[in-house]
């Protein structure tokens, strides 16, 4: 089965086809990041003028009228994200599934997170029940999964998200956005063996799976101060500080595993493009039981292909003049 995903919940748009959620036909993705650099954030009029702009070129990239009339089935991201953004996904993929009479499926956008780990090249796909950390701009979540549409949320951060936090700290020290890639190129040049000064680790032992990450983003701005930044000394602060968030992450999910005895662990979103982030993961999880997944640093950041892969295994059809965004959809 053919799906064909769509993407613009952000500031990327992104379409791709999908046969049988697992295998990426085409898959085409547009960011317009660029524009919002001097701003250090998204600016929601500019993505979404910019999405209408390119919603049409991103379509005819991924294959001509024939190929794209052939799908099986339409998939959209319907949430969460910025309304502008989800409207134009949205608006076109019920346009499309209209006038080609092609079955419509909604997807939860965390949701299409998850399943960008099943687009793996060798079909090894993660198996049930699992956990998933969900870390993105605009979310930070660890879900139980029992199986496809059994999800169940155990916690996330109670202010910034993780991802939104890389950027925040990325512009304090004066870097572009988005943060997490510049702060993990920089932090490279840090030699880890004179770590001097520790940033701390919020909410690591508490007996929860919630996390905060706007008291890191306060401390970076206390350490920084009134010094001037020498290139030394940003690398020094991004090195650390990604230090204090990957130990987070991965310390609370290694202990949802635990408690739950499940079999993989999936780290996905935008900041599971973060190197540090899955070596780590990887070091952690070498004696124990659990099968490690991640996507492919290109399907980490928003794309259409998880959004197909997610609406195969979740097939929830709606009738398109019934499909509206949802701007605070959840798990
Ligand atoms: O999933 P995503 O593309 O969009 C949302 O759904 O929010 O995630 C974007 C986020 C940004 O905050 C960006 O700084 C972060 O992912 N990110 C990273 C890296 N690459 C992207 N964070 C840390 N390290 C990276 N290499
Ligand atoms: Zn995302």
């Amino acid at each position: 089965m053919k799906i064909l995903g769509i993407e613009s919940t952000c500031d990327e748009t992104g379409v791709a086809i999908v046969e049988d959620g697992t295998k990426i036909i085409a898959n085409v993705v547009s960011s317009s990041a660029d524009l919002h650099q001097e701003f250090g954030g998204v600016v929601p009029e500019v993505a979404a003028r910019e999405q209408l702009r390119l919603i049409l070129p991103v379509l005819q990239k991924v294959g001509g009228r024939k190929i794209i009339k052939n799908v099986d089935a339409i998939a959209v991201a319907h949430g969460p994200g910025l309304v502008g953004s989800l409207l134009i996904g949205v608006e076109v993929a019920k346009t499309l599934a209209t006038v080609w009479g092609k079955p419509l499926i909604g997807v939860n956008h965390l949701i299409g997170h998850i399943y960008s780990c099943w687009l793996q090249e060798d079909s090894n796909a993660p198996t049930f029940p699992l956990i998933a950390l969900v870390v993105s701009g605009g979310h930070t979540d660890l879900v139980l999964i029992g199986g496809h549409e059994k999800y169940k949320w155990l916690g996330g951060t109670r202010d910034d998200a993780a991802g939104e936090c890389f950027d925040k700290v990325a512009r304090i020290l004066g870097l572009n956005y988005p943060g997490g890639p510049e702060i993990e190129r920089i932090a490279k040049s840090f030699d880890s063996k004179i770590i001097s000064h520790k940033f701390t680790r919020p909410m690591i032992n508490e007996n929860n799976f919630d996390f905060s990450f706007s008291g890191l983003k306060t401390q970076v701005a206390h350490r920084v101060g009134e010094q001037k930044l020498t290139k030394n000394k940003i690398s020094e602060i991004a090195y650390e500080f990604q230090d204090a968030i990957v130990d987070v992450l991965v310390s609370k999910t290694l202990r949802a595993c635990e408690k739950f005895s499940v079999k993989s662990v999936i780290v996905c979103g935008g900041v599971s493009a973060n190197i540090k982030l899955i070596n780590r993961f990887n070091a952690k999880l070498r004696k124990r039981a659990f099968k490690f997944f991640y996507p492919k640093k290109n399907l980490a950041i928003d794309n259409g292909a998880m959004i197909a892969a997610a609406a195969f295994f979740n097939k929830r059809f709606v009738r398109p003049e019934t499909l509206s965004v949802n701007p605070g959809l959840h798990f």
